[in-house]
């Protein structure tokens, strides 16, 4: 046996414990990447970049076109492997080569366009690629779909969510846009356990519908998942993100507080009219 080492002042009875230093309390990391590469051909798109998510935080990544958001948002979802870089779930690493193992691991990823299946009812979609089975085997052999079970959770979903929707055996394609875009929320928050990512999700909505979506994504952060968006829209993301990662030329160039940054000079940093060491401290983030 190793004996412990004598303290230097032995614990006397009633003594207070000793005084810590005060820690800064740091928020968990859910999701990191460092020094990301992806190249195609001679372009490269991402060129070292890192990234951080934190715990019950919305945080918008915003750049120029061809920034390299969409290449991140893809490593970041499994949907491209990248040439170089890490990446770290809860602090482990992971290596997702396809998005189902992303799904897996509880990163689930609201894509522009193909959000949703408009022909089907809104249960159908929320369980879209992972239906509910019905017991025994039978039922798996043959893939019955429990419509009853999927209904009953679909309507706690869209509750816990408040989308207001009245039938969840409505065809998607009688909703508005931004009920649609609820619907891809709303699957998303029901089945990720870790990340939400949505790729501009508000862009093809109006402004009411707009809002609407801003104001769901904040409901699934408070619900416990922290959200990454990607938007060119800045009043949105001043409006929702907690801190904004700055994009520019493959690289995260800053991350800033929307509440001590103005707009424009965000802009200026992601445009590159500002350097990023012309920031003042208070506005930055990391
Ligand atoms: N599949 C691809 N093939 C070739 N070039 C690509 C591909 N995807 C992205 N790129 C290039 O990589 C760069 C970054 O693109 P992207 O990640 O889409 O940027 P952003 O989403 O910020 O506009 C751009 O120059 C783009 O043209
Ligand atoms: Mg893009």
């Amino acid at each position: 046996m190793k004996p412990n080492p004598a303290p230097s002042t032995p614990p006397h009875p009633g003594a207070l414990p000793e005084p810590q230093p005060e820690a800064a309390p740091r928020p968990r990391v859910v999701l990191e990447a460092r020094g990301l590469v992806k190249r195609y051909g001679h372009v490269t798109a991402l060129d070292g970049t890192d990234f951080e998510l934190r715990e019950g935080e919305i945080l918008a990544v915003i750049g120029d076109n061809g920034a390299g958001k969409s290449t991140l948002i893809k490593a970041l979802s499994g949907a491209i492997i990248p040439d170089a870089g890490q990446i770290f779930l809860d602090g482990k690493p992971v290596h997702f080569r396809s998005p189902i193992d992303a799904r897996r691991a509880g990163i689930e990823t609201v894509y522009q366009d193909l959000a949703v299946a408009p022909a089907m009812t809104i249960a159908e979609n929320l369980f879209l690629g992972r239906e509910i089975l019905r017991k025994g085997w039978l039922a798996r052999l043959l893939r019955w779909i429990d419509k009853k079970r999927m209904l009953e959770e679909a309507i706690a979903d869209m509750q816990d969510l408040k989308i207001g929707i009245r039938s969840m055996s409505q065809a998607v394609e009688t909703l508005s846009g931004g009920q649609r875009q609820g619907v891809a929320v709303a699957r998303a928050a029901a089945f990720a356990q870790h990340v939400v990512i949505m790729d501009e999700p508000t862009a093809a909505l109006g402004v009411k519908e707009g809002n609407m979506v801003l104001e769901l994504i904040r409901r699934v952060r408070d619900n416990g998942l922290p959200v990454i968006i990607i938007s060119h829209n800045m009043p949105h993301v001043f409006e929702i993100a907690d801190r904004i990662h700055i994009q520019r030329l493959g690289k995260r160039v800053a991350v800033v507080n929307p509440k001590t940054i103005r707009m424009s000079d965000a802009v200026a940093v992601m445009t590159g009219a500002k350097m990023p060491e012309e920031l003042s401290p208070e506005m930055l983030a990391y």
